[in-house]
């Protein structure tokens, strides 16, 4: 059986990857900090607890486990929070990802599947979003992630490796056996704050503006079921297997919606009232984010099958709501 280290693997996505890796026969053996991620989450393969940043650490489990390839998922992730605590992202994410090179190259592991993002395209000049776009990340989280896919290419050209940078857009949903869910303290996505708002009217999710060029006034975005964005780490370790050099696919599913559409889905979803107010825009929210997905489903052969916009909320609902 082969063996993937995936960083993060504790964390919402990378716990859903694990899932998907043990169903394709492959051993993950998650490598997280538990910074925001959670222990319960590690179902499908050993645990390791430690820091992307400390090289000698992770150079040991490379060497304890020889895996195969990297899926790396491991970074701070909110937008909002790195436009305010820019030096927590470039630590985490820059500093954190090229410790983790060094340690791959150390240990002759040279296939890595990268979590990228849409964020990396900034506000886009055509909605849907080629990969072809131009990168011009307006927060300091694209920018660490844009920093680092620009790191994968060097490191490519100059060291030989394989690397896929996939750049998601906006991951939703839960594990629709119920095993796994996203579960962050505090949350900030807002999928679960419109569900958490049903079950505590107390505590109403704020629409951040209403007031963007998008057909109601309120943010549009690409939710894209997170079993699906697993399935597509699967294939893009499975393609790359012989070849190497650098990948990038953007991971969406071409349709977008509102803040306004999520609360009327998941009062259709629940037949129970959202509670909502109105709140300013958030700082470095572009209006628009949608994939153009075609090279994904041409090259990786990606379909997402669960991404219907009912589906992702009534699997977050059918998560949040759970005995
Ligand atoms: P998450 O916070 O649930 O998962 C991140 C995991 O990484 C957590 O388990 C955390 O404990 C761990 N981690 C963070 N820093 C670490 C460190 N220094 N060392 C070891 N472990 C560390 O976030 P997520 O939503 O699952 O996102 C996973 C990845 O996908 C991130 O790289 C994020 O930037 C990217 N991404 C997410 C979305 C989305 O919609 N959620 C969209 C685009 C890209
Ligand atoms: N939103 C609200 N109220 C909230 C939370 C969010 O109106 O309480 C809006 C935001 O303004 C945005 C949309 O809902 O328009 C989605 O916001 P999220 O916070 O759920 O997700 P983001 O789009 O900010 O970020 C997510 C991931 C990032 C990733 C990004 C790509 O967290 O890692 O998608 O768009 F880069």
């Amino acid at each position: 059986m082969q063996t993937v280290l995936v960083t993060g693997g504790a964390g919402y996505i990378g716990s859903h990857a694990c899932k998907a890796l043990a169903a394709a026969g492959y051993r993950p053996v998650t490598f997280d900090s538990l910074v925001t991620g959670n222990r319960w989450a590690v179902r499908w393969g050993p645990f390791e607890h430690g820091d992307i940043r400390d090289v000698g650490h992770l150079a040991g489990v490379l060497q304890a486990y020889k895996p195969v390839a990297i899926m790396h998922f491991a970074a701070s992730a909110y937008v909002g929070e790195s436009a305010v605590d820019p030096e927590k992202y470039y630590s985490n994410n820059v500093a954190g990802t090229l410790s983790l090179l060094r340690a791959a190259r150390q240990c002759g592991v040279g296939r890595i599947v990268f979590s990228s993002t849409c964020a990396t395209y900034g506000e886009p000049q055509q909605v849907p979003v080629p990969e072809t776009a131009a990168q011009v990340p307006i927060n300091p989280y694209g920018r660490s992630k844009l920093m680092i896919e620009q790191m994968l290419q060097d490191y490519v050209r100059a060291y030989g490796m394989g690397t896929t940078a996939l750049r998601y857009f906006n991951a939703a949903g839960a594990d629709p056996e119920g095993e796994i869910g996203e579960e962050h303290a505090p949350e900030t996505h807002l999928i679960p704050l419109v569900l958490q708002s049903i079950l505590q009217p107390e505590k109403p999710v704020t629409i951040f503006g209403i007031d963007y060029p998008t057909p109601d006034g309120t943010c549009v975005r690409d939710y894209t079921h997170v079993t699906d964005i697993a399935a597509a780490h699967v294939l893009a370790l499975q393609t790359c297997n012989g070849g190497l050099g650098f990948r990038a696919f953007n991971l969406g599913t071409g349709a977008g919606h509102s803040v306004r559409q999520i609360i009327e889905t998941a009062e259709r979803v629940s037949g129970k009232k959202v509670h909502a107010s109105f709140g300013p825009r958030r700082a470095g929210d572009p209006a628009a984010l949608v994939a153009d997905p075609t090279m994904a489903r041409r090259e990786l052969g990606w379909q997402p099958r669960r991404s219907e916009l009912h589906e992702i909320i009534g699997t977050a609902w059918a998560w949040i709501t759970r005995p």
